[in-house]
């Protein structure tokens, strides 16, 4: 799953995750949790992260690489927030290569910034999640034009991005999804 903050990554990759019966991989509820463990990699993240700036690509490929590339579930899997950068694809390749799996496709949400803005700020108002605040907003939208959106061309450059719309209700989006994605699972098979 790759999109802006807000996009519904995680609403729609945990969807997704359910109907496949795969788990669903989020990069970032792996750091969430190392920060409330002030594990190292915690402590290394937790200020980044507050600011709404990415983690460093060597920190995020060697402490969780192999962890979200997930070598040992059967059937696949979905994955949400890595990688999001190109180092992190480039990586990503090696290790899957390094582990027989392939990557069947990237979904990319695509959706306006202010609607992306109204969503973030509707769950900062319920307090879920620290980087939810209007000045960190801004930043992780800004973040994510620079540092992830080159990804749409080096899928697009690979043949397996797949774009949609991702305005509307969670229903509709899912069913944009599923329209799309199950030709290609069902050739993947
Ligand atoms: P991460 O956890 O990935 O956050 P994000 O990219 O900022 O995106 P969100 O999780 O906020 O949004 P989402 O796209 O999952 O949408 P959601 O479904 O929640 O990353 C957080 C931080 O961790 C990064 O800033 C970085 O510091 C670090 N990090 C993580 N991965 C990294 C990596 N690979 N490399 C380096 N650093 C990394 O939906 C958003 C809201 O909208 C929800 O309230 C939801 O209920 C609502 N909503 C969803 N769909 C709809 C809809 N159709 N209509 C109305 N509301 C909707
Ligand atoms: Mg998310």
């Amino acid at each position: 799953m790759l999109g802006p903050p807000g996009s519904g990554k995680g609403t729609q990759g945990q969807r997704l995750a359910a109907r496949h019966h795969v788990p669903h991989v989020s990069s970032g509820e792996l750091l969430r949790d190392h920060v409330r463990r002030q594990t190292p990699l915690g402590r290394a993240a937790s200020h980044a992260m507050a600011r709404g700036d990415l983690i460093d690509d060597e920190l995020v490929i060697s402490m969780i690489g192999e962890e979200v590339i997930r070598p040992d579930a059967p059937g696949g899997f979905v994955l949400d927030g890595f990688p999001r950068t190109v180092a992190q694809a480039t990586a990503a390749y090696d290790i899957a290569l390094r582990h027989g799996i392939t990557l069947h496709a990237v979904v990319w949400l695509d959706i306006p910034r202010d609607e992306l803005r109204a969503r973030l700020q509707a769950r900062g108002a319920a307090a879920a999640r620290p980087d939810d605040n209007s000045a960190t907003i801004g930043h992780r939208l800004d973040v994510y034009v620079a540092q992830t959106l080159p990804l749409v061309e080096f899928y697009t450059g690979r043949d397996i991005l797949i774009t949609i719309d991702g305005t509307g209700t969670v229903d509709q989006v899912a069913a944009r999804i599923d329209t799309a994605l199950d030709p290609v699972l069902r050739a993947g098979e």
